[in-house]
């Protein structure tokens, strides 16, 4: 993998949902990057992350620049990450599951199978 100067953010305490008026689902905990972070049932998990301030979803596969929401309408693949160990899934296309494990997608991504 390239070694480049580009940050990260990282999962952060921050709550940046409109806080008043609307209805969600059932709050739910995902798993972020290793971090626990709240969820609510029927959010996509692009919504659920940029809740938290976090901006880049995946890195490029050649500069590994980092890369974040764009179409939101599951056109451009920009918001690719591997979720539940299967890469290249679109985060803003998929709803939050109670306990989905997701991570910031490197380049391509990697299948991770269990033995
Ligand atoms: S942001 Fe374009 S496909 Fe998800």
């Amino acid at each position: 993998m390239k070694d480049t100067n580009h940050t990260i953010k990282t999962i952060s305490s921050n709550d940046y949902r409109i806080q008043e008026g609307i209805a969600r689902g059932t709050e739910i905990e995902i798993i972020v990057d290793g971090k626990s972070i709240k969820a609510y049932e029927g959010e996509s998990v692009a919504a659920s992350i940029l809740a938290t301030g976090k901006r880049s979803l995946r890195t490029t596969s050649k500069s590994y620049e980092p890369r974040g929401l764009y179409c939101a309408i599951g056109i451009c693949f920009d918001c690719v990450m591997t979720i539940d160990n299967i890469p290249n899934i679109r985060a803003c296309q998929t709803f939050v599951r109670n306990g989905m494990i997701i991570e910031t997608q490197q380049g391509e991504g990697k299948w991770r199978v269990e033995p």
